[in-house]
């Protein structure tokens, strides 16, 4: 029946899309359309076309995702002849854009459900809603064939200008009975096939662990291999992150640079495969993690899966680089009311963390700000250790749920140093981890109930941690007044919110639902605080800090002010850190640090290299100012003075790493800021060492997106924030085709340069 209905949809396509051609012969505007007759939808970027049908026998699919077309009769073209033999099974094979579970599907799905009477297979067709708004939103209603009332609406925005989709989905059960979902990824995505029998496909994916995030991993795709990338932990983590790209690899015969690429929108556990069949036939799925996952529908409910984002480029990974920071960035300025003003910059920071750790008091604390304020910092951050009463924090183990002021460390509470930071012309920021108690805390003696815990079974510490159940209400309604009592009794105007451990024990007590959806229970009352703290006080900045690395997905991304890219500050190891975390993070929204940090001490890493790797994004300094010599705090002051002079083209420019970091031998890194169209640039160069005294020097650095036929201003910093070592000037064809010479960076260990390029 399927096989039947399949090769119909297909054929009748074909049939139909003669007519097509002569009726419409204009090219498509950007947005959304609908075919005149057909149930086809166009969804068209600046680069892109997108095209989904359902004009056959009402199963949806996708016909085209690729570069834009420019006549619907290319339709014609887009029409796939199934195959023919009867061992091959076309609904297995269909481009379906919600592929679920049932029928005769044997790829990756991405929807699970048990209906009443046991049934646990779906067949979901086009009911025939469709509704297109404002151009850039399309809905469209499926459901279980005309078996049940199971109904499923799929989500389409686009983001014209970033060639990007976003894609979702809403399950509503329609039943007189409940319905249980075991698995809702948000997106299926169908990539075309390669263009010739030696064409190869490279996934790019990331890997990590604790201080070492983010490192960019490349590998070919092999027909009949399923990769997975994916978080278990309960929170988007660490060990990898939500991204992936698929890159055409060129060859002789074709030498495209089409890449594929996207994220998801999700700080909880989630999985990302994909799938490779054997005539190289690539299909993407990505949600929320399967494992453990469910969630219940009662007569009349709905459950609305988070966002899958991704686009298509045909220019190769850099184009991609571009995409989706710009794309997050968007959606940040539209969600986050604090980031809507482009000349708003992120504030040069300070944290005493690395300095000082859990030794601070109000006195020391004061002491450090007014060190800091004359270098020119905007905004003093106060980390761990600030609180618990009978359960002090002075180190990891006791604390944490307690969010009294320590009244040894602050006697007059906080209040004090925030006014006195304010009084030294900075904003004052504070440290929390909010979702995490230890059992050696008042929280915990009070409501042990209130960690994620089973009934009789040990709960397992780790860095001696819980984490609070922010499925209850009375625990997110708790931790939320004691953390807004602070902010508006002492003025705090930003935060920082932390979260260290992974979760288990994630169940519900005393819940008439299912309990299993403690797991996306939990996600959201992160999103809730979040929005609450936001809504109460609109103008308080929130970073989303997890260890280093964590939750920096596209949904935290699109709600908060800043995360926090790794804990390791060594420069040179946050080069490797922030080329992978570049893919999909705006560049205003990762800090970096200028710490003292450096697990070898054998190792001087000149001051001037810290500043030009922490200039990549916002900067902040987290080095013990207390121990600076006159010199380093006079050279600290001018380069940050430098910074701001460069930042509205860092953090509102595009990244590009014209060299990207390499393991081998020397360690090259170059990067390029590109602001508005070409007008400026900063190029930040790195040199590690230079081991070979001939054949050691760096050819001229082809710099992109200038304007060929401008004079460009060159200057050029090195270990000396007020004078340039140089300074020309050049056209942007010379600089473009020939490139920049850095002769400077030729000999010695940790070699570093700032160049500024202006329009003269
Ligand atoms: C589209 O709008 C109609 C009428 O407002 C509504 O009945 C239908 O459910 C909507 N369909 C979708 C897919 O949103
Ligand atoms: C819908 O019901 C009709 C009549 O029972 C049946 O012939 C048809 O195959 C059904 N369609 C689907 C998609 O289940
Ligand atoms: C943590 O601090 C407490 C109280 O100051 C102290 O008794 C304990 O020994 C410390 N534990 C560790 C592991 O440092």
């Amino acid at each position: 029946m399927a096989l039947l209905s399949l090769r119909a949809i297909l054929l009748t396509v074909a049939i139909v899309s003669t007519f097509i051609q002569s009726s419409w012969a204009k090219p498509l505007g950007t947005g959304i359309h609908k075919h005149h007759s057909l149930d086809t939808w166009f969804l068209v970027t600046e680069q892109s076309s997108y095209v989904i049908s359902a004009a056959g026998n009402g199963y949806l699919v996708n016909m085209h995702w690729g570069k834009r077309l420019t006549q619907l009769d290319d339709l014609n073209a887009m029409v796939v002849e199934p195959p023919v033999f009867s061992q091959i099974i076309p609904v297995t094979e269909a481009r379906e854009e919600l592929p679920v579970f049932g029928g005769l599907r044997y790829r990756e799905n991405i929807l699970k459900v048990e209906l009443p009477k046991g049934i646990r297979e779906l067949n979901l067709q086009f009911a025939g809603n469709a509704n297109i708004t404002d151009k850039t939103k399309l809905d469209l209603d499926l459901r279980d064939g005309n078996r049940t009332e199971f109904l499923v609406t799929l989500h389409y925005e686009i983001d014209i200008e970033n060639d990007i989709i976003r894609r979702s989905y809403t399950v509503r059960n329609g039943l007189d009975d409940r319905v249980d979902l075991s698995k809702a990824s948000s997106a299926a995505w169908h990539l075309p096939y390669a263009l010739g029998w030696d064409e190869q496909r490279e996934l790019v994916t990331l890997s990590g662990e604790w201080s070492q995030e983010a490192m960019v991993q490349t590998t070919r795709l092999s027909p009949g291999v399923k990769h997975t990338v994916e978080s278990t932990r309960g929170f988007a983590d660490h060990v990898s992150h939500p991204y992936f790209a698929l890159a055409q690899v060129p060859n002789a015969v074709n030498p495209t640079t089409d890449v594929y690429f996207g994220a998801l929108a999700w700080t909880g556990s989630w999985e990302i495969t994909i799938h490779t069949d054997t005539k190289g036939f690539v299909r993407v799925t990505g949600g929320i993690h399967h494992q453990d996952f469910g969630w219940t529908l009662e007569p009349g409910e709905s459950f609305t899966t988070p966002v899958f984002a991704a686009g298509y480029t045909d220019q190769g990974i850099p184009g991609a680089r571009h995409r989706m920071p710009r794309h997050a960035r968007k959606y940040q300025k539209k969600n986050v009311a604090t980031q809507k003003d482009e000349n708003v910059f992120h504030p040069v920071l300070y944290n005493s963390w690395e300095a000082v750790s859990f030794d601070l008091n109000e006195e020391k604390q004061m002491a450090l700000a007014e060190k800091a304020a004359p270098l020119g910092i905007e905004l003093f951050v106060v980390d761990d250790g600030w609180f618990g009463v009978n359960s002090p924090r002075d180190n990891d183990t006791a604390g944490l749920g307690d969010w009294d002021t320590n009244p040894k460390k602050f006697p007059n509470g906080l209040k004090p140093l925030a006014d006195h930071v304010h009084k030294l012309g900075m904003k004052f920021g504070l440290w929390f981890e909010g979702e995490m108690v230890n059992p050696d805390s008042d929280l915990y003696r009070e409501h042990p109930e209130w960690v994620f815990h089973y009934d009789g079974v040990p709960e397992y510490l780790s860095r001696t941690q819980l984490v609070l159940n922010f499925g209850l209400k009375e625990v997110r309604d708790y931790i939320f007044e004691k953390v807004a009592g602070h902010i508006k009794e002492a003025g705090i105007d930003y935060i920082k919110w932390d979260f260290n451990r992974p979760m288990q024990g994630v169940t519900m007590h005393n819940y008439d639902r299912n309990p299993q959806e403690a797991w996306v229970l939990a996600v959201e009352g992160y999103y809730e605080i979040i929005a609450r703290l936001k809504e109460r006080f609109p103008h308080l900045w929130f970073e989303s800090c997890s260890s280093g690395g964590g939750r920096m997905d596209l949904g935290a991304l699109e709600r908060t002010d800043q995360v926090w890219t790794s804990d390791n500050t060594r420069p040179d190891a946050r080069l490797f850190i922030q080329y992978g975390a570049s893919l999909w993070v705006p560049p205003r929204m990762q800090y970096g640090w200028v710490t003292d940090s450096s697990s070898d001490k054998s190792i001087e890493i000149p001051l001037s290299f810290r500043f030009h790797v922490s200039f990549m994004g916002s900067l902040g300094l987290g080095s013990n100012i207390n121990k600076f010599s006159k010199e380093q705090l006079e050279e600290s002051t001018h380069w940050i003075a430098l910074y701001k002079k460069l930042r509205h083209v860092i953090q509102n420019g595009d990244l590009d790493w014209l060299v990207p970091p390499s393991r081998v031998g020397e360690l090259v890194a170059v990067t390029e800021s590109i602001y508005n169209d070409g007008d400026e640039a900063v190029i930040l160069a790195f040199r590690h060492n230079s081991p070979f005294p001939d054949s050691g020097e760096l050819s001229p650095i082809r710099i992109r997106h200038l304007d060929e036929n401008a004079i460009y201003r060159v200057t050029i910093w090195q270990e000396d924030p007020q004078n340039p070592v140089d300074e020309y000037d050049l056209s942007g064809a010379l600089l473009m085709y020939r490139g920049l010479e850095l002769p400077s960076l030729n000999k010695g260990m940790f070699k570093s340069a700032v160049v500024w390029l202006q329009r003269a």
